[in-house]
């Protein structure tokens, strides 16, 4: 795949940029388009790739969920809806590859777990608890309890993210003894958080409130105890977008969001690699 970008830095924030496009699956597109860099407090850390994937008409359901398979760079999407293909797989460039029609019954989360030796996709069930032998998946509001656990994810530090929707909150524990280490609340007011994961580097959990439509980004915290929950940047998305579930790239740490409402899904860059790809 060859990538050409010219970028021109006009007067005030703003950027106009003309890229030149080639996928290995389509022909050479040329595409122009220019967006407006506010200023703001918040840190701007990722943009939308607007080229990705290729041909949107696949999506033909709820797109509730989404796994990147990062080793045989594959992004695996799952709908609900009748007569529908139930797993669609595209490139992390954006090319079609196939469609499963595989019977699913409730599914509800969708992940990618391959080794170099076998490619592997689970797809787990509304109330079935794959999560973590000592997660018992208990039912309440106190400490280490849960109300619809929604999304889980690790850390380099050895934690286990736990996205306890109903409870509108993130719960922490210990990967290996399973001691509670603390929950953040404070960014969780308004909406619970459906989906938890984090950024390539490590420096941000990315969090998807599915009725506000929209994606946080948390300062993460130094191994230990948690404290507090502080937004660096946040993604707005259009009314009844509705993001469900996300997955980042372990190669190119592109997000790819699993937006039920907007029934697609869409790749969001991080804008570091953008300046990147702008030198090379
Ligand atoms: C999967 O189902 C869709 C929709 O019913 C159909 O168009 C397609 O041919 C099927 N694909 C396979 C491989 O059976
Ligand atoms: C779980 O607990 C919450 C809060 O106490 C309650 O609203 C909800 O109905 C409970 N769910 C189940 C399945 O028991
Ligand atoms: C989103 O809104 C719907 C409809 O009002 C509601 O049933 C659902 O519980 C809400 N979900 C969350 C996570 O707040």
């Amino acid at each position: 795949m060859a990538k050409f970008w010219v970028c021109a830095a006009g007067a005030g924030f703003f950027l106009a940029c003309l890229i030149l496009h080639s996928r290995f699956c389509g022909s050479p597109v040329l595409r122009n388009f220019a967006f407006q860099v506010s200023w703001r407090t918040e840190e701007i850390l990722y943009r939308l790739d607007v080229d990705w994937p290729e041909y949107s008409e696949y999506f033909t359901g709820a797109t509730f969920g989404v796994a990147v398979d990062s080793l045989n760079g594959l992004v695996y999407v799952a709908q609900r809806g009748d007569n529908i293909p139930k797993v669609l797989v595209f490139t992390e460039d954006g090319c079609f590859l196939r469609a499963w029609n595989y019977t699913v019954d409730t599914p509800h989360g969708i992940f990618a777990a391959s080794t170099l030796h076998e490619q592997s996709v689970w797809i787990t069930d509304v109330g079935s608890d794959f999560m973590i032998l000592w997660l018992h998946g208990e039912n309440g509001t106190e400490p280490a309890k849960f109300n619809i656990p929604h999304s889980v994810t690790l850390d380099s530090a050895g934690r286990v993210w736990v996205a306890d929707r109903g409870n509108k909150r993130i719960q922490v524990f210990d990967k290996d003894t399973g001691e509670w280490l603390g929950a953040w609340t404070n960014c969780f007011t308004e909406e619970g958080p459906s989906s938890v994961r984090f950024t390539l580097d490590g420096k941000y959990l990315i969090v998807a409130q599915l009725n506000l439509s929209r994606l946080l980004f948390v300062a993460a915290p130094p191994a230990g105890s948690i404290g507090d929950c502080s937004v660096i940047s946040t993604i707005q998305l259009a009314d009844q977008v509705l993001p469900h579930l996300l997955d980042v790239s372990g190669k190119t740490g592109a997000i790819f969001v699993a937006e039920i409402g907007a029934k697609q899904v869409q790749k969001y860059v991080p804008l570091n690699s953008y300046f990147l790809s702008f030198g090379s």
